[in-house]
């Protein structure tokens, strides 16, 4: 049987992941799978583990690299209504990974909550923002999520507390496991207050780094003891350069923008020259921040 048969009606064979990503970028992946609720992710998860087929998570593709060959295994997908509700109690947001995140921050505010707008603009799912524990200078999402219902590696289901996700700078100790819902802890806000501080972060980001409307992964590298990238990327020169379609930002030299032609092997490349040149340059070895599938 394969994999399809097994899941069918929630199972999609060679299905082009360009179209689910920012960057618009790589080739198809053998297997898009949308489960319906948790029991049937674990399934899934369960079935990838018992025949060793690799298999990814896919929340808005906001932070993926897809390679042009695309992905030879099964992506899943978190897009049914049991993995997007949204439940407000007091100071507190329950919602699952599936919660689109720059919604979940206007539905917080229109609550009377505060201080996920510290994220303005981190394009996302929830359990996204959890995995790699997302933020900018103004917070990460680690500072508000107490707990988190994981599908271990084990293939059991558990709370772990906001200790036990180990949340670190972009990092948590979640590898291998899927989040699947997510609460937090946020404090009674003015909407009006949070609001325009939602768009004054917002204003702030747009101003420094390549407008939305551009395709690109965010930051594609990690800052490092707190040495920004970008300011290495760019004292080595880099804003401008260019491979087959792609270019590094002349705005912010730590995005790398998509433009008409580009694939993800130009993205490869200047993220190759660009370690090179920054090693060169400074010594400093630089982390990708960004997933490479
Ligand atoms: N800088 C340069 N040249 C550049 C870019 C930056 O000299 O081309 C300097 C800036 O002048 C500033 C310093 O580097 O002194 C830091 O720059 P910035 O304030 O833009 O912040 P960042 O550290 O580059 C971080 C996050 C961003 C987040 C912003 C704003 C990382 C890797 N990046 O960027 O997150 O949006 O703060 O909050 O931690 C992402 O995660 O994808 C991302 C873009």
């Amino acid at each position: 049987m394969s994999f399809c048969d097994d899941f069918r009606g929630i199972c999609r064979a060679d299905v082009p992941l360009a179209d689910l990503t920012w960057y618009r970028l790589g080739g198809p992946a053998r297997w898009v799978v949308e489960p319906r609720e948790p029991a049937e992710l674990a399934a899934v998860v369960a079935r990838c583990r018992r025949d060793g087929l690799p298999w990814r998570v896919l929340g808005r593709g906001a932070n993926v690299l897809v390679r042009d060959e695309g992905f030879d295994g099964v992506v899943v997908r978190l897009v049914a209504p049991a993995f997007e509700a949204v439940e407000i109690a007091g100071d507190r947001v329950r919602a699952g990974a599936g919660a689109d995140f720059p919604r979940l921050i206007r539905t917080a505010i229109a609550a009377g909550l505060g201080g996920l707008e510290a994220l303005a603009g981190v394009p996302g799912t929830l359990g996204g923002l959890v995995r790699m524990n997302a933020g900018g200078r103004h917070g990460c999402l680690g500072d508000f999520v107490r707990e988190a219902c994981v599908l271990e590696a084990d293939g059991t289901m558990r709370t772990r507390s906001a200790d036990q996700i180990g949340f670190g700078y972009r990092s948590t100790d979640l590898a291998g496991c899927v989040v699947l819902e997510a609460a937090m802890k946020l404090a009674p806000a003015d909407p009006a207050a949070a609001l325009a501080r939602h768009r004054d972060i917002w204003n702030e980001k747009h101003a420094s780094q390549p407008p939305v409307s551009q395709r690109s992964a965010g930051c594609i590298f990690k800052n490092r003891d707190g040495v920004p990238a970008g300011r290495l990327l760019d004292e080595a020169g880099l804003k401008g350069a260019r491979a087959g379609g792609a270019e590094i930002s002349p705005r912010h030299a730590n995005f790398i923008v998509a433009g008409p032609g580009a694939t993800a092997r130009d993205v490869l490349e200047l993220i190759a020259l660009a370690r090179d040149r920054v090693w060169n340059a400074s010594g400093v070895e630089l982390e990708l921040e960004i997933e490479v599938w």
